[in-house]
């Protein structure tokens, strides 16, 4: 699996949401930028802003690419649980799928806080209304769920991301689902669909039942029968 191709196609789904959302915040004014769980730099290599850019991630291995992919930006290995900043050094600090992954998503949210005068979260999925149809392929969702708590996620955390804000202290300006995000999808996009399903279910699903339900969703696809969606949050506010 390709992570910066994976992270590239939800940076698209986004798009229109950061374009908006990013207006809205004050980036053409702003001095200085933090991507929290800055990843590949799907998302941090697209900021059209001469402010200078910095990006914080877990992995060493992520910041490699990212130096590749946004190679403006001054980027730091660290805990988001803990940022290495002083209080109020950037004027927009903002993640994009990341709340879910962290042990401690508050603790992360109050530190966003402390270090930023802008917050905002960009996307958080809530794969408990996630909707799968024809029904034959509802299966595969919980499936896909259960892997996501597997490696360590939350995936419920999208529904939390609004109070999370709150009780962090950030006043909220807006907040709600990413409207028809992932609704459109190109064959190119079903099939990196797949490659992240293969590469969750991988080892807890039986390989022959992976490709029938593989086949069942192509099917769904050519009678124009197949929906997948995955409710997926934003927030932003100040501090
Ligand atoms: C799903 S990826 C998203 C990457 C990027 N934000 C994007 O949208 O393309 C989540 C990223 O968060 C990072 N991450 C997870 N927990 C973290 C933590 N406690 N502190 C910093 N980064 C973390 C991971 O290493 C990974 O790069």
């Amino acid at each position: 699996m390709n992570w910066h191709t994976r992270y590239l196609q939800q940076a698209a789904w986004t798009r229109d949401l950061r374009n908006y959302l990013f207006d809205k915040a004050g980036l053409d004014g702003a001095e200085r930028i933090l991507e929290v769980g800055c990843g590949t730099g799907a998302v941090l290599r697209e900021l059209n802003t001469p402010a200078p850019l910095h990006g914080l991630d877990l992995e060493p291995a992520s910041l490699t690419q990212c130096r590749i992919h946004a190679p403006a930006a001054s980027l730091t290995l660290g805990d988001a649980h803990s940022l290495p900043y002083p209080d109020k050094s950037f004027d927009i600090v903002y993640c994009h799928f990341l709340l879910l992954w962290v042990s401690d998503p508050l603790q992360v949210v109050r530190e966003m806080a402390r270090v930023g005068k802008t917050v905002l979260a960009l996307a958080e999925p809530d794969y408990g209304q996630r909707v799968d149809k024809p029904a034959a392929l509802q299966p595969l969702g919980e499936r896909q769920t259960q892997a996501l708590i597997r490696q360590g996620a939350n995936p419920f955390f999208g529904a939390l991301l609004a109070e999370t804000f709150h009780r962090a202290g950030i006043t909220l300006l807006e907040t709600g689902p990413i409207q028809g995000a992932e609704a459109k999808r190109s064959l190119w996009e079903w099939e990196n669909e797949w490659a992240v399903i293969e590469a969750d279910l991988a080892g807890f699903v039986p390989g022959e039942d992976i490709q029938k339900m593989k086949l069942l969703d192509e099917q769904a696809r050519g009678r124009g029968e197949r929906v997948l969606h995955v409710p997926t949050f934003f927030a932003w506010g100040k501090t």
